[in-house]
């Protein structure tokens, strides 16, 4: 048998791969060993770095579990659930919302909170604010009865889910609904920039290559109205850091808004939502 060469044996994986019957695994899986093959032929990968990538890869599974998703932050600071989101909603509606990442720290059934309700539980000492808007279709008609599902962090930096023997667990989570005009308001804390989890081998990464962990301050927000496509986004505080090197690759400009003083001196950002039809 003659040696092999790389392109022989990608040719072979690649072949080997023809019998899925699935046609989009498929796809998927050939693509997947054809660029696979080829980054390792580009960078010369030696055995070491490899067995050194496997080691990488268990500890990243090792770090996982109910409420610490260390394979979601791998992929987000590869910028690679920022390229997926692009590539979904590149070619959406003009006048939609723009979406950004999810993150790892949602968690579903948060509390149903009246229009202008708090979602403070917790005196961390954060600077109060309003944020308020509507939620309009890409016409600008407002919808009644959206749901918005927010999270975000508090004063310290934490989400709720991260400190669950400090902030109760529904701290600055709440879900609100639009009146008859489409408008929406609630009281939180501004957000604060701060650090993804950098204790485990992502962390590591970042470190090894040169790069923070901060995220610019933001808050998320889940909009959803039946016959309307439900985005899920952020609101960034336009004096935050980090909004030029967000360590996920999230920030865009349309989702950036001022926290500004009223004319009573109460901190208010104003930030509207527009949904796609679904017809
Ligand atoms: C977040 O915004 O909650 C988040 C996103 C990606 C990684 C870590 C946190
Ligand atoms: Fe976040």
């Amino acid at each position: 048998m003659e040696p092999m060469s790389a392109d022989q044996l990608t040719a072979e994986v690649v072949e080997r791969l023809e019998g899925t019957t699935n046609p989009r695994l498929r796809v998927v899986m050939q693509s997947l060993v054809r660029h696979l093959h080829a980054f390792a032929v580009e960078v010369a990968l030696t055995d070491e770095e490899w067995m050194q990538g496997i080691q990488f890869l268990t500890a990243t599974g090792q770090k996982c579990d109910d409420v610490r998703q260390e394979f979601i932050l791998l992929s987000d600071t590869l910028g690679l659930s920022s390229l997926v989101d692009l590539i979904n909603h590149a070619g959406d509606e003009p006048g939609a919302t723009e979406p950004t990442i999810l993150g790892p720290f949602y968690v579903p059934n948060s509390p149903e909170r009246s229009f202008g309700a708090s979602m403070v539980e917790f005196d961390d000492g954060g600077e109060q604010t309003i944020v308020r808007g509507i939620v309009t279709d890409v016409d600008g008609q407002p919808i009644a009865d959206a749901v918005l599902d927010v999270w975000q962090n508090s004063a310290n930096g934490f989400y709720a889910v991260q400190q669950p023997d400090v902030q109760p667990a529904t701290n600055l989570r709440g879900i609100y609904r639009t009146q008859a005009d489409g408008s929406y308001e609630f009281r939180t804390v501004r957000p604060q920039p701060y650090s993804i989890p950098d204790d485990g081998p992502v962390g590591q990464l970042l470190k090894a290559t040169g790069r923070h962990p901060f995220r610019a301050a933001h808050l998320h927000v889940k909009v959803s109205a039946p016959g309307f496509i439900g985005t899920t986004t952020h609101v960034f505080d336009a004096e935050s850091d980090y909004l030029d090197s967000d360590t996920v690759f999230g920030v865009k400009g349309s989702l950036i808004r001022s926290f500004t003083p009223d004319l009573d001196g109460q901190l208010v950002c104003a930030m509207d939502f527009a949904l796609r039809s679904d017809g």
